[in-house]
């Protein structure tokens, strides 16, 4: 019986496949960009496994094209490029790659957070410009972290080492509890202590009301499509900030140059856009948006540990082992565990 075959759709680091061509057959795509859908359907056909990243979308079209596949190891965190309800209905496993891009994504938020409340990405583009006539006093001011509300939407893995850097800049933590809060309006729960920092339950409203900086850590589903719409940013404080992170569809980018045009928040932030690689046209004449390239988890380190991770999850499941990390649909609860 030959090896089983691995479709590796978009080069990944030299140094997390080695084990995978020791052990597999693979069909490696050595090209960044992401595969066409086209030639994935084609290449599908005979895979046992893939290792796709965030721009290949794993919809039923494929799988029923793979009709060997037995694991989706998606390169990233988040999955919504992958039908997983289809996935579990064919038995196809799916894994993800949370942990390891924690850090690396959480650092970038505060990046994105102190860029625009600082206004750095601003201040570089006068500079290019041959705009700047030198040092005065209340040139440019910005506004402190310090002693500001950071509302997170989205307290898991992500939301939680973004919580403990923002308290070492000074900030106050509220959090939405679970999604189920979406709708609700104000909650009383007690402030609660989570692994190096305390914060404070608020409903959806209340959180975007009180909040100087919003940072969304969300993942992308029905429930969080532009969760953030006209009538959420018009709940927000004038001086506040929207930070992205999680998925460009969690936002409404056209409401959000709205707000950002008429003075309804003061500014945002982007890893991520609604249509990728296109960005609203707009944001990019607007100077109260740093936009970055969808790079929350984009340093060597981690990349490798992701490109690993998957690699690792994929070779699991095809040697009829549990994967490390499977998206938590996949998870067993412990009382279904003999
Ligand atoms: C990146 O966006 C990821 O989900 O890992």
């Amino acid at each position: 019986m030959g090896k089983p075959k691995v479709l590796v759709t978009s080069k990944l680091p030299s140094a997390s496949l080695d084990v995978l061509f020791e052990k597999f057959d693979v069909d490696y795509r050595d090209e960044s960009s992401p595969m066409p859908h086209a030639e994935l359907l084609e290449r599908v056909k005979s895979a046992e496994g893939i290792v796709c990243q965030l721009t290949s979308t794993i919809g039923r079209d494929v799988m029923d094209a793979g009709q060997k596949l037995k694991v989706v190891a998606n390169v990233a965190v988040g999955y919504n490029n992958v039908d997983v309800a289809y996935a579990k209905q064919r038995g196809i496993m799916v894994t993800n790659t949370p942990d390891v891009l924690t850090d690396a994504t959480a650092d970038l938020t505060m990046g994105l957070m102190l860029g625009i409340m600082r206004r750095i990405t601003e201040g570089d583009r006068l500079i290019r410009r041959g705009g700047w006539t030198g040092f005065t006093f209340s040139f440019m001011l910005g506004t402190d972290p310090r002693g500001k509300q950071l509302g997170i939407l989205g307290l898991r893995r992500i939301g939680q080492a973004v919580a403990r850097r923002a308290v070492a800049f000074g900030m106050n933590i509220a959090y939405l509890p679970g999604p189920s809060m979406l709708k609700g309006g104000p909650i009383s729960a007690a402030r609660r202590d989570f692994d190096g920092f305390s914060a404070t339950p608020m409903g959806f409203d209340e959180l975007l009301a009180t909040s100087d900086v919003v940072s969304l850590h969300v993942p992308l589903t029905d429930q969080t499509r532009h969760m953030i719409n006209q009538r959420a940013l018009a709940r927000m404080k004038a001086s506040s900030y929207l930070i992205n992170v999680a998925r460009g569809p969690v936002v409404d980018e056209e409401a959000l140059v709205w707000a950002l045009k008429e003075g309804v928040i003061s500014g945002a932030a982007l890893d991520v856009f609604e249509n990728e690689p296109t960005v609203h046209p707009e944001l990019l004449t607007l100077d109260n948006v740093v936009l970055a390239p969808h790079i929350g988890s984009a340093t060597r380190e981690t990349r490798v540990a992701m490109a690993s991770l998957a690699v690792k999850n994929c070779m699991s499941v095809l040697s009829g082992e549990p994967p490390v990390t499977p998206v938590p649909e996949f998870m067993i609860k412990a009382a279904e565990r003999v």
